[in-house]
């Protein structure tokens, strides 16, 4: 039997998918990127549900929906974000994002890259990626968010905030700690759960600005990249 390709893991925050910036031009360059690579890696990639998904679930929380069908809503989002992607990149893809983790690595055995959206309530799509990399045991999972790399504050509100260019996973899972909320919407660069199973296992991840490209593209072979390290 030929040796697997190693598995990558790429997580693409909602932010990052649809700002209003030259979004077409963006998904365009990036479905490519996607292309090439998934040639290279058994690829999958999570897309979130962004600015479009707080909205569903700010409207739906007004009605009074459970927390569950809140999350229900985000996770539509989320695949509907998938499925855009996915239609780009075109086949072996499969144009309908797999609907949990077990169908994703099903998927990957034949088709690469695998484009999905979130899998169940209660957690997010950096938290799907996370799983997925654990158990397809990925050489590394790449979080391609909106701001360059993790600050020690928020960065969009406090201009002393410094960039952290490489942290430990347990300094990462304190900081993951401070900041998470468990409702529907919730935001932080990385979630709880996907904090938790990469910390056990240590899986080499790096957070990347996921408009620069070609700084994505290193951080995905595996090359040097700007953003952060966690290891
Ligand atoms: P996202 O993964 O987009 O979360 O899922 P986010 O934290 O808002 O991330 P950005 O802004 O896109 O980077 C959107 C919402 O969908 C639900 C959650 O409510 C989440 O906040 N969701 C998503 C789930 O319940 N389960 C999933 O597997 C994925």
């Amino acid at each position: 039997m030929p040796a697997l390709r190693p598995a990558v893991v790429l997580s693409i925050g909602g932010s990052v998918f649809r700002t209003g910036d030259d979004d077409v031009a963006y998904l365009r360059r990036l479905a490519t990127l996607l292309q090439r690579l998934g040639r290279r890696y058994r690829l999958a990639v999570t897309v979130g549900g962004g600015r479009t998904a707080r909205e569903y679930i700010g409207i739906g929380r007004q009605l009074g929906l459970t927390e569950v069908e809140l999350d229900d809503l985000g996770i539509d989002v989320t695949r509907l974000h998938a499925r855009l992607l996915a239609g780009r990149v075109g086949p072996p893809t499969p144009a309908h994002p797999p609907t949990s983790l077990a169908l994703a690595v099903q998927e990957l055995r034949h088709a690469s890259p695998v484009i999905l959206g979130g899998t169940e309530p209660g957690h997010t799509t950096d938290g799907v990626a996370a799983l997925l990399a654990v158990r397809l045991r990925a050489a590394r999972l790449v979080n391609a968010t909106n701001v360059d790399a993790l600050y020690d504050r928020d960065p969009r509100t406090d201009p002393a905030a410094r960039p952290i260019r490489r942290i430990s996973w347990p300094k990462f899972r304190e900081m993951v700690h401070e900041h998470s909320k468990s409702e529907a919407g919730q935001q932080f660069v990385f979630d709880r759960l996907g904090a938790e199973q990469l910390a056990k296992v240590r899986l080499p991840t790096a957070i990347v600005f996921g408009r620069d490209l070609p700084n994505l593209d290193r951080a995905l072979r595996g090359r040097p990249f700007l953003g952060t390290r966690i290891e």
